[in-house]
Parts: structure tokens; sequence; C-alpha cells
């Protein structure tokens, strides 16, 4: 046949790394994945779901509304209770954190999705941290949306590099298409960076000061999928709570990573008129996320079982992580930066820039080869012509693998360089 039938973004959209990464682990059995941004299998919580949905289907009063479709914006009790909880960590209650900007979206996953399908066009231009969450990356491509990378510090993006980024679109004229900036400030996919209030407030100021010259709103879109996963140090407050947030900050949130991964519940908060379009565009999305599954996180927010689970994962992960770092400090070679993590599921492995690390890079080959997997550094690089995508970074996960996995993950990996090193040598 001469002619495809598909979209302009059917035949756009490349295959995403993650299906890749999820059928190499599946091929290889035996393969610890270090790779997987999987929650911790064993921590998840089977018998309090089970003692929830008994509860919810143990009458029709409450399993009838719970088996029926619900509404497009979510379960008005759920999004209060979103609200509520969002209100304590932030420890403010005002238009930004307000239950009526609250979606409940399939994963936050969606709610990344519809917010670019309401914000960009074609041709657009999203400002992103360099490296970023590979899915967003996906997504953006997809689209036809250009991402654009703003330099990563070990406490979140560079000030410098995110006002000469906005200068240079100034200048060649593109500002017009920049749309808004996604930050993934706890814990960052890939790297572990955490962004403190104080560069979230200089970030929302700096877009700020190029509206003018943009011509429409520049909105920051906060992805907090990790911040419930602390097991160290204090909460940092969302940028909801800055001064001018109410209507440019998108909050972006979600149970998977905190309560169950396949529960697959995520939610945002959205100033006017971004709400509204969002809604309209979830209508014809899904018109409304699984309503059993949202009964269920209803139940466990407000029988607390919810905070019971989180603070028995965070235990968890504090000891996986630990784990992680010991193991990394005794295999990995000594010239290799690691960036360790406060929360959240991932470490970030620099190493020395001649060692490549992409999926087609020796190293990654005789790693697969030695039975183990890592998510290339290479993947989570925007697109950029100014410069080459950085190839000797890793992302470790601490989250899916088991205690035993772990180390004797790293150490394969370890072995895996000091075979290279010592052939090259
Ligand atoms: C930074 C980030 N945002 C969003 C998501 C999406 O998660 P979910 O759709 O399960 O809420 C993920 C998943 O790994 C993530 O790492």
């Amino acid at each position: 046949m001469k002619y495809s039938a598909l979209s302009q973004q059917g035949r756009r959209t490349t295959p995403p790394p993650i299906s890749w990464l999820m059928k190499t682990a599946l091929a290889h059995p035996g393969l610890i994945s270090l790779a997987a941004g999987f929650t911790d299998n064993a921590t998840l919580p089977v018998r309090s779901a089970r003692k929830l949905l008994n509860e919810i289907l143990a009458t029709p009063q409450s399993g009838q509304p719970a088996l029926q479709y619900g509404t497009t914006a979510g379960e008005p009790a759920l999004r209060q209770l979103t609200a509520t909880r969002l209100q304590q960590l932030d420890g403010q209650q005002d238009k930004s954190h307000a239950a009526d900007r609250v979606i409940i979206t399939s994963g936050s996953q969606q709610l990344l999705y519809m917010t670019m399908e309401a914000l960009c066009d074609e041709g657009d231009i999203v400002l992103v941290e360099d490296p970023t969450y590979f899915v967003f990356l996906g997504i953006l491509q997809s689209r036809g949306v250009r991402a654009c990378g703003v330099k990563l510090e070990r406490d979140g993006l560079s000030l410098a590099h995110l006002e000469a980024v906005l200068e240079r679109l100034k200048k060649s004229g593109e500002l017009a298409r920049v749309k808004a900036l996604y930050l993934v400030s706890y814990f960052q996919n890939p790297t572990g960076a955490t962004t403190s209030l104080a560069k979230k407030a200089a970030v929302l100021k700096l877009l700020r000061s190029y509206e003018r010259a943009a011509g429409h709103p520049l909105y920051l879109l906060e992805d907090a999928a990790y911040r419930e996963l602390r097991f160290a140090g204090q909460d940092i407050p969302s940028a909801l709570t800055l001064r001018g947030a109410a209507d440019r900050v998108i909050y972006a949130g979600t149970y998977s990573k905190s309560f169950a991964t396949g529960a697959r519940l995520g939610f945002g908060l959205l100033p006017e008129p971004l709400f509204s379009t969002v809604i309209n565009i979830k209508g014809n999305h899904d018109f409304g996320s699984a309503n059993l599954i949202q009964a269920l996180l209803t139940r466990a927010l407000a029988s607390n079982q919810y905070g019971q689970h989180l603070n028995r994962i965070r235990k968890g992960y504090a000891r996986k992580a630990a784990i992680m770092q010991r193991a990394l400090a005794e295999h990995f070679p000594a010239d290799a930066e690691i960036w360790s993590a406060e929360g959240g599921l991932y470490f970030w492995v620099r190493l020395p820039a001649k060692i490549r690390t992409g999926v087609k890079s020796k190293l990654f080959q005789t790693a697969l080869k030695n039975n183990v997997l890592y998510v290339p550094g290479s993947l989570c690089y925007a697109d950029d012509p100014a410069r080459p995508k950085p190839d000797h970074e890793m992302r470790l996960s601490f989250g899916s693998a088991s205690e035993t996995a772990l180390r004797e993950g790293v150490a394969r990996l370890g072995a895996t360089l000091r075979q290279l090193s010592s052939r090259k040598s």
C-alpha cells in the first residue's frame, strides 16, 4: 500500500523506551532489574485493600455507587480528601489548595498527558529539567512538542541556565511557543534531586518575568509523584504555596507510589481556564477514572490506612536505599559520582565521561549478559542540537528488587564495570 492511514501523531510516535525495558526484563529470566520504576511488591497493601474492598461491597448502598460510573472530575469525597491532605502537607489552606480545583485521573500520567493536550500545539515548546522523566519526553515527542532542556544541579534546575534559555528563546522569536516548565520537584525521576522552595519561587518569578514577551501565561507544572516517599529529612512545601501560584501552578500528584501502583490513581490541581479545559478533555478520554478504585482510595485516606501504609513503606525504602548506597560504595569505581536520595526510588550514577552507558554500549550489553538491567541516562535527556546527549550516566532503582537482589544486582554491575575496564587496559 502506498499511503499510510496513520495520523501525523501516529506516525510520529516512537516506541516508548519503558515498553522496551519491561519487555527486556521479561525476556531474561534470572535478570535483576534495577531499571524498573516499580514499587516494592512485598509492601503492596493487599490486606488493607481486601478489607476496604470488602467494606465497600458489603452492602448495596456502598457497593452500587462504587460499581457505577462516576463523574469526570472524580468522586467528591476523594477530591476533598486529596485537597485536605495537600493542605496539611503544605500547611496552607487557600485558593490554590481548594477541593474544587482537584481532578482525579487515571494515574498522574493521564494528568500530564491531558495538560499537554490542553496547552500545546505541534511546534510548541515545554521547558524540562535536563535530564527528566523519560515518559514525559515521550508525550512531548508524540505530540510534536519540543522539549527544551534546562541543566539540572544537585539541588534542582540551574536558574542561570533557565534564564539563559528563556533569553535565547526570546531573541530567536520562539518565546511565544513556550507554554510551560515541567519540574519533577521531589526525588526527581531519574536523578533523585529535590528542588528547594526558594528555587521553586525563583523559577516562578523568572517565568512571570517573560510572560509579557511570550504574550501568554507560562505555567509551572510541578510533578510531585514521589513527594510522599520521603524517608529522611523534612518535607518541602509545594509550589502551590508560592505567591502568584493560584493562577500559574499546576500540581500533579499520584496515589500510585504512595499506596498501590496497580490502582493507578493520580490527581491534579489546576488553575482556570486549564481546570475546565482538562475536565472537557477527560470527558473525551474516559469521562471519569474507575469508581471502584476511587472508593478504595477514599476509604484508605479517610480511615488512615493510607497513612499507616506510608509509614511502613517509608521504613522499607529507607532500608533499601541504605543497602544500595553501601553496595555502590563497595562495588563501583571510586571515580563514579553517586547521587543518593532522601526519598523516592532512584539513585543516579555519573561515571567518567569515557564510559558509555547507552543501550548500544558495551557496558549495557555486557550488563544484560550478566543478567542486570539499568536505565541508560541518555534516555532521560531532551534532544538538543546544541549539545550531544550525555551518555555516561545511569538510573538505578531500589524500588522493586528484593534486598538480596539489590546487593547482587549492584555487585553484578560493579563486576561488569571492572570486566570492561580490565579488558581495555
Ligand atoms: C515523575 C513521574 N511522574 C508521573 C509518573 C506516573 O505515575 P502514575 O501514572 O502511576 O501516577 C511517574 C511514574 O513512574 C513518574 O516517575
